[in-house]
């Protein structure tokens, strides 16, 4: 098939509304294949099959730090000033800066120190059940889904609750571009996101807290182990991963949920499957679709295919997911299933830093949801709705419900 049948057909909407189908065909005629990224124009490679995208993962030859491509690359040329300036973050870097700017946060994202915010996690989620419950019915993303992790994360770094709605405008705006090329709000959100950080950061050096803003602050002035681009850059990054992800997780998760009655049964029958059942989230209709880029540091055969240097591959988590050679009946919804070795959080040493939080949000969320709400069930017809646009992130639009 053609670069450009493939590519309009990626993004086409029925696709975003289901991209199983799509994905499934292109996983049997080729491991990788060439399309072209609508929002930057440029070529973009894709791995479907599981082994392959784990091996992609761990594959050296791909670099994520743009600054090691060639001049006249296409993902260079096609750079956005303001996004320079908060895209100098973990993700966009091999070690060993990326070793250093991880280790300077990890420690706050370990299991045994998330598992200390279990009851503030719980605390959050019963006061936005308590003022749902009255309503008998919501947008479980709006109400529910959304507040939450943002609400977490905002705490944990430093940020003002009440400036959550700025943020998840800008966060969509640079992870959804508009696809029609103009990269004018692209510019406009990365330079306000800066400015607010500026802001706010010189506020955090008049008054320190006990938070991950100040933390970070203290490394910085520590010399050398972080810049103040990099500084932004992470602050930016936690924000974004703590904004797009985790109630994607929950909205999916409940959606799948809603579409098997008798795997929601299993699950009211017996709490303690919440483990499992996420996971089986995770990997069912997980919140990131495919990964973000990896570029060829030179001409790279991959599969029988040469990628030139400087153009960019990507992972489809979603399609790895769904391959029948790693899970059998990948379309079956298994809250018990076992092995389930998906790669919903990435692979290799950009594996998801937040995997553990998310996971602790997620359980005792969707327990609590459960048992307070014994009549969940969808409000709107299912063919009502509707997915998000890009192919990053994977979710719904609104999700809404009745209890
Ligand atoms: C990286 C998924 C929640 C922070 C990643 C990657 C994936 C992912 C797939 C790797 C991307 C790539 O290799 O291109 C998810 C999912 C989440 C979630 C499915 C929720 C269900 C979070 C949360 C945070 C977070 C809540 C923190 C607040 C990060 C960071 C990285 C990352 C910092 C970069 C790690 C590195 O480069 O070493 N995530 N994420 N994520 N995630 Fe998450």
């Amino acid at each position: 098939m053609s670069t450009s049948t493939l590519t309009s057909e990626l993004w086409a909407p029925q696709t975003r509304n289901n991209p199983l189908p799509f994905y499934a065909r292109i996983r049997q005629e080729a491991p990788v294949v060439r399309m072209m990224d609508p929002y930057f124009q440029t070529p973009v490679w894709i791995v479907t099959r599981y082994k392959e995208a784990v091996e992609l993962l761990r594959d050296n030859r791909f670099t994520k730090d743009q600054d090691k491509l060639p001049e006249n690359s296409p993902a260079r040329m096609k750079r956005i000033d303001s996004l320079e300036a908060i895209n100098q973050h973990m993700l966009s870097a091999d070690p060993p800066d990326h070793t250093r700017l991880r280790t300077i946060v990890s420690k706050a994202f370990t299991p045994r120190r998330v598992e200390e915010l279990r009851p503030r996690v719980t605390a959050i989620a019963q006061r936005l059940l308590d003022d749902a419950q009255p309503k008998g019915s919501m947008d479980l993303l709006d109400a529910f889904a959304f507040p939450l992790p943002v609400t977490v994360i905002a705490e944990m770094l430093g940020v003002p609750t009440q400036d959550q709605d700025q943020f998840r405008e800008w966060t969509n705006v640079i992870i959804n571009p508009p696809v029609n090329g103009d990269m004018g709000p692209l510019q406009k959100a990365g330079m306000e996101f800066l400015h607010y950080f500026q802001q706010l950061m010189a506020r955090r050096r008049a008054e320190p807290r006990d938070d991950l803003l100040t933390a970070l602050m203290m490394a910085e002035e520590q010399g050398d182990r972080l810049s103040p681009v990099e500084l932004v850059s992470m602050l930016f990054l936690l924000l974004v991963a703590g904004h797009e992800t985790t109630v994607n997780l929950m909205g999916n998760g409940v959606w799948a949920l809603l579409k098997h009655p008798e795997q929601l049964e299993r699950l009211r029958a017996n709490p303690a499957l919440i483990d499992s059942a996420v996971e089986e989230m995770l990997r069912y209709r997980g919140p990131v679709e495919t990964t973000t880029y990896r570029w060829a540091l030179q001409d790279t055969e991959l599969h029988g295919q040469v990628i030139p240097a400087g153009e960019g591959v990507l992972a489809s988590l979603m399609a790895a997911d769904h391959d029948p050679a790693q899970f059998p009946e990948p379309e079956r919804f298994d809250i018990t299933r076992e092995p389930n070795r998906h790669i919903a959080f990435g692979f290799g040493i950009h594996f998801c830093l937040g995997a553990p939080l998310a996971r602790l949000e997620a359980t005792v969320a969707l327990n609590l949801l459960l048992e307070r709400m014994p009549r969940l069930r969808l409000a709107v017809d299912e063919r009502e709705l509707r997915w998000r646009e890009g192919i990053l992130v994977h979710g719904l639009q609104r999700l809404p419900v009745a209890f």
